[in-house]
């Protein structure tokens, strides 16, 4: 039944092999800074490649300050830390994630509240925010505290979903209303920009991963971005186990991390990084043609807001109802063309059973229907 579409895809990426989500591309200097960096013996945390992806990346996105971690997991650690998410805190997120979200959210010792996301971006909803706090929340003391448990509701992770950006700038407005800290999971979105401000850089602190299955990757490799240079100073400090600076002297102020991304991992983010113009354009050019195919289709294809630039990192249709999603899953899945569902939801996992909801209509909507589809870099 889904012939045409499998077809259609294989006409992109060819008739011979099995077709991943997605893949990486290493066409450019990455054998080179490699060797550079293998022959400067500086492999581990400490290096030029470090500093120079540091540097750039914080220019690309536009924000005043880059801290390079080992991967995004480990940067959204350090990030809810240094927004003071404590144990029993409460922390607002979409349930519409990966893992790694509400991980992050745990390490710190708080409670995930899963709130609805909207259908077209698949990010955070900020009527849902603004509609779950009036209901639930009142401040105190300049905090904002949830009326169930008495406990404080500290800070808001939005994601912006396979790279569509969400309504960040409405989400952060509710959020200094609440006097919540703001910040964004942008794991999947660098190259993602909303109002012409590229994601992750809306919140107190941004965070993006450059794991194997992103746009730009190390293998592994994450970053924290943020404006406020006290923060960046304290994320470099904490994800490199807290050493005091000195000369020769090894002295540890804190209970720190060993979060730092090894140099060898950011030589291959610096040249990877040189050809991010291309492939953001590459993405461009394979999400219109998905978009005309499926215009002749009972499938919708999702496009970015008017107000947004997507890195359309993992493109995405939605099908008419279950049964239709299950039957594309299977039958291209068994024809070597890779297409995955959404993850199952957050609430629903065993592990955040006991987390609070709010209403999640448009979540479990989108839950039934979505499918990302092959949509690595074609050249
Ligand atoms: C939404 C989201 N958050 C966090 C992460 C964690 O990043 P990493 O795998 O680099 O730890 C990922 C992806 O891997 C992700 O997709």
């Amino acid at each position: 039944m889904y012939e045409p579409t499998i077809d259609f895809i294989r006409s992109i990426y060819g008739s011979e092999r099995v077709i991943p989500l997605h893949e990486p591309r290493f066409i450019g200097n990455e054998k080179k800074y490699l060797n550079d960096c293998i022959d400067s013996t500086f492999v581990s945390s400490t290096g030029k490649f470090v500093d120079e992806f540091e540097e750039k990346i914080a220019k690309y996105t536009g924000a005043k300050y880059a801290v390079a971690t080992s991967n995004g997991t480990s940067a959204l650690h350090i990030a809810l830390l240094l927004a003071n998410v404590a144990k029993n805190d409460e922390v607002i997120t979409q349930p519409l994630t990966f893992v790694a979200t509400c991980n992050a959210i745990s390490y710190c010792g708080a409670n995930p509240i899963f709130i609805d996301v909207d259908k077209e971006t698949m990010g955070l909803s900020p009527l849902s925010l603004q509609a779950y706090l009036k209901k639930n929340a009142f401040i105190k003391n300049q905090q904002c505290i949830n009326n169930n448990t008495g406990r404080v509701i500290k800070a808001c992770v939005p994601m912006h979903s396979f790279g569509q950006p969400c309504r960040i700038d409405e989400i952060k407005e509710i959020c200094e209303k609440y006097h919540i800290s703001l910040i964004e999971d942008a794991a999947e979105s660098l190259g993602s920009f909303y109002k012409n401000k590229h994601t992750g850089t809306f919140g107190q602190m941004g965070i993006i991963s450059f794991n194997g299955n992103k746009i730009i990757t190390a293998g592994g490799g994450g970053c924290i971005i943020t404006d406020d240079e006290t923060l960046a100073k304290k994320a470099k400090h904490l994800t490199t186990t807290a050493k005091v600076p000195h000369k020769w002297k090894i002295a540890h102020d804190a209970i720190g991390f060993n979060y730092r991304m090894p140099n060898l991992n950011a030589a291959l983010l610096v040249a990877q990084l040189e050809q991010l113009d291309g492939f953001l354009e590459n993405k461009r050019l394979l999400a219109n043609k998905y978009k005309e195919f499926f215009k002749k289709s009972d499938i919708m294809f999702v496009t970015e807001l008017e107000n947004s630039k997507s890195n359309y990192w993992l493109n995405t249709i939605i099908l008419k109802d279950r049964q239709q999603r299950d039957l594309l899953l299977d039958e291209a899945n068994s024809k070597g063309v890779m297409v995955r569902p959404i993850w199952v939801l957050m609430n629903k996992l065993s592990i955040f059973k006991n987390a609070q909801n709010g209403d999640l209509t448009n979540t479990e909507w989108l839950e039934q229907r979505v499918v990302n589809i092959p949509s690595s870099v074609t050249i």
